[in-house]
């Protein structure tokens, strides 16, 4: 059977643990060759030998996203080995509940960098990439209806309203929304497709150190923290890390070849705009 992204090749950010190892195992499954970009040197070893093991294509790369020389090599590096990009899934992040009061300027720094800097120079990379492998015979075509390039970022149902104890992290998220609206319309005369998910609750380890923080803002324990939140979802239940790996195939799958710019809410139905 052939894959919905097969012969494809993608670069998967934070793709060691969570989310993003369940977007990195799922495009592999479905025929893509995929770079997997991690800071966590053993998580990231892990991911990458699960999904060899099974006879498909992955290459674990370590890096810090926030080096922006960092991303132009592994883009470099991509091309040299795979030929081209054609998929980039930027799901690296990093979260931290904290009164509006106590965030540091170190601690507004990293969430930024990471969440915001990191996530635009890859586009940057990437992007110009795609557009650089462009066939000739269709760079003076006013439109083509096939794409040449996915580009998924992950934002967050904090980046739909304001959090009185995350008010760093929900700025990043909003912007990513922002981000992906400005890099669509960049990138729609190259039939470049740019979208974003927004997940609510996956039990991921950032899903467990966010428990633990609110466990001590709010002084309850850290399952009611999280229990109380899971309980505000109206289909009640968290997110798998497979509900936002499908989302993320079928953003990168020709199906959605005419959706750019959108942040599509895969949430259990927390957020509905
Ligand atoms: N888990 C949730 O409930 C939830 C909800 C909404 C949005 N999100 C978003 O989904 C994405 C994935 O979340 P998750 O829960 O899987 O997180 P996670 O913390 O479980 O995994 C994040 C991965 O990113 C990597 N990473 C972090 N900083 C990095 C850096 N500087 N350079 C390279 N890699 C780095 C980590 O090592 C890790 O493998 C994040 O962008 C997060 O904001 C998650």
């Amino acid at each position: 059977m052939v894959g919905a992204v097969e012969n494809k090749v993608a670069i998967v950010t934070g793709g060691a643990m969570g989310i993003g190892r369940s977007v990195a195992i799922k495009l592999a499954e479905e025929g893509a060759k995929v770079v997997i970009v991690d800071i966590d040197a053993d998580a990231l070893h892990k991911t990458e030998t699960d999904i060899t093991a099974h006879g498909n294509i992955a290459k674990g790369v370590k890096a810090d996203i926030r080096d922006v020389q960092e991303i132009r090599r592994i883009v470099d590096m991509t091309v040299s080995e795979f030929g081209r990009i054609d998929i980039l899934v930027n799901v690296a992040g990093v979260m931290k509940s904290l009164p509006f009061l106590e965030i540091s300027v170190e601690e507004w720094n990293r969430v930024i960098d990471v969440n915001l800097r990191g996530t635009f120079f890859f586009i940057q990379a990437c992007a110009a990439q795609m557009i650089s492998q462009i066939p000739q015979e269709f760079r003076n075509r006013d439109r083509s209806e096939r794409s040449f390039g996915k580009i998924v970022n992950f934002s967050s149902i904090s980046g739909r309203r304001g959090r009185a104890v995350q008010a760093h992290y929900a700025a990043t998220k909003a912007g990513v929304i922002s981000l992906t609206q400005s890099a669509a319309l960049a990138f729609a005369q190259y039939n470049i497709n740019v979208n974003a998910v927004a997940p609510s609750v996956v039990l991921t380890p950032m899903w467990e150190k966010n428990s633990q923080d609110k466990s001590k803002i709010f002084g309850i324990s850290a399952d009611k923290a999280s229990v109380e939140f899971i309980e505000r979802i109206p289909l009640k239940r968290p997110g798998t890390g497979l509900d936002m790996a499908e989302a993320v195939l079928f953003l990168c799958s020709s199906k959605a070849d005419y959706i750019t710019g959108q942040t599509l809410n895969v949430d259990g139905g927390f957020e509905m705009n």
